[in-house]
């Protein structure tokens, strides 16, 4: 990829999995932390947003902006929405991409496109570029139980370097609310980008006794 280390830019997906706070949240750290971001919304995940989180996006990149600035609480002017098939956003290049993506929250559907390289829509050609440059790909998979496929689908893409982070929020830091749950997830997702996060105590660190 043409970008250097130091590039503070990643691609972020969220695909129709339950567990859009997590998407929601990860985006907020992000932007927090000064990266642009590249947000794709698949069709399923809009449901899942307005099923479990209450936020009915409207159509069109520049409407589901402004709905998400009015959203979130941290600044948006690095935020960048991409439609599904915009083939000219750089996500879709592997001469432009972020070296960074993350699918979170990941459905199985979204997990098994991308373990057949489908690129039939924007995420599943940017995680396709994000494979196929070397980058680092981390997908938050959310299905209970997994079927056979879905562990081929998931082994097969670790076996390519990609990182398999189910969404398992541990209870070790005694969570009082929701949010301390999603927190957790984030934290450790953050932490394998190597993004400076203070949202959970590290084990040893800390601790609560
Ligand atoms: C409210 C809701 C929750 C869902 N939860 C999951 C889930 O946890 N895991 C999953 O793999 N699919 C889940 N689905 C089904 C996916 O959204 C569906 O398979 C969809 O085609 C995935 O497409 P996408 O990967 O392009 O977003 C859910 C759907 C809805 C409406």
């Amino acid at each position: 990829m043409a970008n250097s280390d130091t590039d503070k830019r990643i691609t972020l997906a969220w695909s129709g999995a339950s567990g859009a706070p997590y998407g929601l949240r990860l985006l907020e750290c992000l932007l927090a932390a000064d990266y642009e971001v590249y947000l794709l919304i698949s069709s399923a995940a809009r449901v899942v947003l307005a099923t479990e989180h209450g936020l009915k996006l409207p159509s069109g990149p520049d409407a589901v902006k402004a709905a998400l600035v009015e959203h979130l609480n941290v600044p948006t002017d690095k935020l960048v929405v991409c439609g599904k098939e915009d083939w000219f956003s750089p996500v879709a290049s592997g001469s432009a991409a972020p070296k960074k993506m993350v699918v979170c929250p990941c459905s199985a559907g979204s997990l098994a496109a991308i373990a057949h390289g489908m690129s039939d829509n924007l995420a599943e050609r940017a995680a396709d570029v994000v494979l196929k440059e070397r980058g680092q790909l981390l997908l938050v998979v959310r299905e209970t139980p997994f079927s056979t496929l879905h562990l081929e689908n998931m082994l097969k893409l670790s076996q390519m370097g990609v990182t398999i982070m189910p969404a398992a929020p541990g209870f070790y830091h005694q969570p009082k609310t929701i949010e301390d749950l999603v927190d957790f997830m984030v934290a450790r997702i953050l932490d394998h980008l190597g993004i400076e996060q203070v949202l959970v105590p590290r084990w040893g660190y800390d601790q609560r006794s």
